[in-house]
């Protein structure tokens, strides 16, 4: 009876199971959520603009919804996210007159963000993404210019997490970013990472988003971007896991509806990546997907607009999928 099969009751001795929700589907998939999560990550509710929109404004009420839901229902909340280059307001990187800040004012404007939020939500949001996508994707640079990067150096990612570790002790720290299996960027986050770990910066996990296809990347080379980061001693999260019907190139948009082989091979991607996934939930200790049915996805407007994409275990109507079955039945 798949009443009876709860998802993150299959994974109990492994990881927690997680869905990004926003506040709509905190209502359109309740049930859902409930029944087959145990964790919550914001997909926009916690990031820099929708939190603190001027310096002297914080807006926490939708977060605190969302914090309030996963506490009435036991679920634990990933912190996503404090520092990125996307999603913060213009005025974090500008003085009164609209030019740029200087490093000491752009600094201390994020330790006053990180702990406000940090210290805020200590002792509920059990760790955080603390600083997110700053590894560039390609070239020589290790890191991607940024107006962090420009403004403060590339010292403002140890900082990060040296405010967020003094906020709250406890929380675990993670460096979070995508295309985390493709070799080149791989050796890049690592290189991040160890530097970080040499010089004693409070970093204790790397969160890999997983935003997958049903062709890219190989388990191969999953495989080796999970033994990679765990050799630094970090935990691992898989923290935005969906796995779109479409390759990268693709931009057709005569797709209606998921055909059966589509399926087929999406829920064959799945059963693979959730047997890596056992195979080394002894750092593996959360995987996340970025939803939780096929009713909302964020690449329903990525990379084509309006297109829509069905990339989880649950469908529109949020009853399992092939690719559900084929990961609880190993679980
Ligand atoms: O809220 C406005 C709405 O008022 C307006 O009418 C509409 C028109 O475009 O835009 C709405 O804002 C959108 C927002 O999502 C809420 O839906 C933004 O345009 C859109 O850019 C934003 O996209 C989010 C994206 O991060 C921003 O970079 C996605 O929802 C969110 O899923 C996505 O999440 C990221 C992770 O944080 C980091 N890793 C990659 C992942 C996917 O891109």
């Amino acid at each position: 009876d798949n009443k009876m099969i709860k998802l993150h009751e299959a994974f109990s001795d492994q990881f927690l199971i997680g869905a990004a929700v926003n506040a709509k589907t905190l209502k359109t998939q309740r049930e859902l959520l409930i029944r087959h999560f145990n964790s919550l990550t914001a997909e926009n509710e916690m990031k820099f603009e929708r939190l603190h929109p001027a310096e002297d404004r914080y807006t926490f009420e939708e977060a605190d919804r969302l914090i309030a839901f996963a506490k009435e229902n036991n679920m634990g909340v990933r912190g996503h996210t404090l520092v990125w280059h996307n999603q913060t307001p213009s005025w974090m990187f500008e003085d009164a007159s609209g030019g740029a800040v200087n490093r000491e004012t752009l600094l201390s404007r994020m330790k006053d963000h990180i702990e406000t939020v940090v210290s805020r939500y200590k002792g509920t949001i059990y760790g955080w993404d603390v600083v997110n996508e700053a590894v560039a994707d390609s070239g020589n640079e290790l890191l991607r210019s940024s107006k962090w990067l420009d403004i403060a150096g590339e010292d403002f990612i140890a900082k990060a997490f040296e405010y967020a570790h003094a906020a709250d002790p406890a929380a675990i720290l993670f460096y979070n970013d995508y295309n985390e299996s493709a070799p080149e960027k791989r050796e890049k986050i690592y290189a991040l990472v160890k530097s970080l770990k040499e010089k004693d910066v409070p970093i204790h996990g790397v969160g890999l988003q997983a935003h997958w296809n049903l062709e890219h990347p190989s388990i191969d080379d999953i495989r080796q971007a999970i033994e990679r980061y765990a050799s630094l001693g970090m935990m691992l999260h898989i923290t935005e896991l969906d796995v779109s019907v479409f390759n990268h190139e693709d931009r057709r948009t005569d797709l209606l509806a998921p055909t059966a082989e589509l399926m087929e091979r999406q829920a064959e991607r799945y059963r693979q990546f959730f047997e890596l996934f056992r195979a080394y939930s002894e750092h593996i200790t959360s995987v996340t997907f970025w939803g939780a049915a096929d009713d909302y996805t964020w690449l329903d407007n990525f990379p084509v607009y309006g297109r829509k994409n069905w990339p989880f275990l649950f469908d529109q109507e949020h009853q399992p999928k092939q690719a559900f079955w084929d990961v609880v039945k190993f679980a």
